[in-house]
């Protein structure tokens, strides 16, 4: 099938790549030259494990290129819409021009038999009127959101859990297109997912959109729950990785997204939380916003809670403390610095006066971009030389797999904050370590 993806940013440049390793010939466009160039050319603007290799594998195949011109897309049946939805600045809710600027590129280049799928993630109300505006130039729409998590986004595109349509009509409307619905040109799309037996499941549009961002507020709510028990613990002298452990142990609770520390980031959580607060205030249930504000409060409440620790380690004020920070993405195997807690961190200790040198195994770059102030080290020998303290704040690999002992050889401060409780304590502490990391106020 011949199918176009308008914006390629994380969601939509992994849906064109995998799409055409699915065999379908497919246009993904974007109004940011450099980047449709840098696609074009193979290249990843961004890093996502296995992304590089299936977007040069659809290129060499012939089936996938790349655009800056909508007009490209007019001999497509499906065109998927992937364009970025962020918070509007100096508000909670969503900014949804880019949407609207999509829906109005398209309109003119759109055959009558065209499906239009929403992936972008909206409030709930958005897609209605859409379809209205695309069924006047003969369009039918599905929304159709993904669901997919960076640092696994092919997986999570090529094997999802489930794939949710949202319609005009639940009950399927046959037409114009060759006697099948909007519905069923999708399952062709996805004949490969289905035939593996992926649930689909067939709702209102109101309903699909709802998903999504509830989707992603619960797994926020998940992360802020525990680390408000995670306060508790500190206050009562218990130890949250041992409450957290017997938590998930409990079917009814589940053992992911438990894990406690320095709090939720990144270009989704944050912000679909903040969008699902606003629009329930708007729809009258100011509960629910309540809800979803305490969240978010106890989630930025996490890199002040950092900073008191790294406080304690060193005994005093962190101003005019020489502090290594290990970690700047949002988690690990991403270079995706949005509203990265991390980084956040980093950037308050250096207001506060601290001389913060900072690295990460992928995200030096994005963050530098992003935060020109702070200072870069490409290395962790690099960073902890002469720190008073080091800090990890996000788990990756490397970091969890650091030896404490060679560590020691770079630096002479033995006090760390595992804002993520992601390293081998005993293994540190044997090596004349100190750690400090909330919810276990004991060690
Ligand atoms: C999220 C959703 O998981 C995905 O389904 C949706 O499509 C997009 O948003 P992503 O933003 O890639 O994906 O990150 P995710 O893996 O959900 O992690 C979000 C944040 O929560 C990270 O900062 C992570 O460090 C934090 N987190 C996650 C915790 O602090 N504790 C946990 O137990 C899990």
């Amino acid at each position: 099938m011949r199918l176009s993806v308008i914006g390629c940013g994380y969601l939509g440049a992994v849906h064109a790549a995998a799409m055409a390793s699915l065999g379908h010939e497919v246009i993904g466009v974007d109004s940011d030259q450099a980047k449709v160039a840098s696609l074009r050319a193979g290249e990843a603007p961004f890093y996502e494990p296995g992304f590089a290799d299936l977007l040069r594998q659809g290129l060499e195949s012939g089936r996938l290129s790349f655009s800056d011109n909508s007009a490209d897309t007019a001999n497509c049946q499906v065109h998927f819409i992937c364009v970025g939805t962020p918070q509007l600045p100096g508000s909670q809710a969503a900014d949804l021009s880019a949407l609207d600027r999509a829906a109005v590129d398209l309109l003119p280049h759109l055959r009558p038999d065209a499906v239009v799928v929403g992936k972008s993630t909206v409030p709930v109300g958005t897609a209605r009127p859409l379809a209205a505006r695309l069924a006047d130039a003969g369009a039918h729409l599905v929304w159709n959101p993904e669901f997919l998590r960076e640092g696994h986004a092919v997986a999570d595109t090529l094997a999802p859990d489930r794939i949710v349509y949202g319609l005009a009509q639940v009950s399927a409307k046959r037409g114009g297109f060759g006697g099948k619905s909007a519905a069923d040109v999708l399952d062709q799309v996805y004949a490969d997912l289905l035939a593996v037996g992926t649930p689909r499941l067939k709702m209102s549009y109101e309903s699909a959109e709802l998903v999504k961002t509830s989707a992603n507020s619960y797994l926020a709510l998940r992360v802020s729950f525990i680390n408000a028990i995670s306060d508790l613990a500190d206050s009562a002298g218990a130890d949250i990785l041992d409450v957290a452990a017997a938590l998930r142990l409990d079917e009814r609770i589940g053992k992911l997204f438990l894990n406690p520390g320095l709090g939720f980031g990144g270009g989704c959580l944050p912000k679909d939380l903040h969008a699902l607060a606003a629009r329930a205030e708007e729809l009258g249930a100011p509960l629910t916003a309540e809800l979803l504000s305490a969240a978010d409060h106890l989630n930025v409440s996490r890199r002040a809670r950092v900073v008191e620790l790294a406080q304690r380690a060193l005994g005093g004020p962190v101003a005019g403390a020489r502090i290594a920070v290990l970690g700047l993405a949002f988690k690990p195997l991403s270079d995706d610095v949005r509203n990265s807690q991390s980084i956040l961190v980093a950037q308050a200790l250096a207001t506060a006066g601290a001389e913060v040198v900072a690295t990460d195994p992928q995200a030096v770059r994005t963050a530098r971009a992003a935060y020109p102030g702070l200072a870069y080290a490409e290395t962790v020998p690099e960073a902890v030389q002469g720190a008073e303290v080091i800090l990890v704040l996000t788990e990756w690999p490397e970091y969890r797999a650091l030896d404490p002992a060679e560590v020691a050889t770079w630096t002479d401060t033995r006090q760390v904050v595992d804002a993520r409780l992601c390293l081998d304590v005993p293994a540190w502490q044997a090596a004349g370590w100190t750690i400090h990391s909330p919810g276990r106020p004991t060690l």
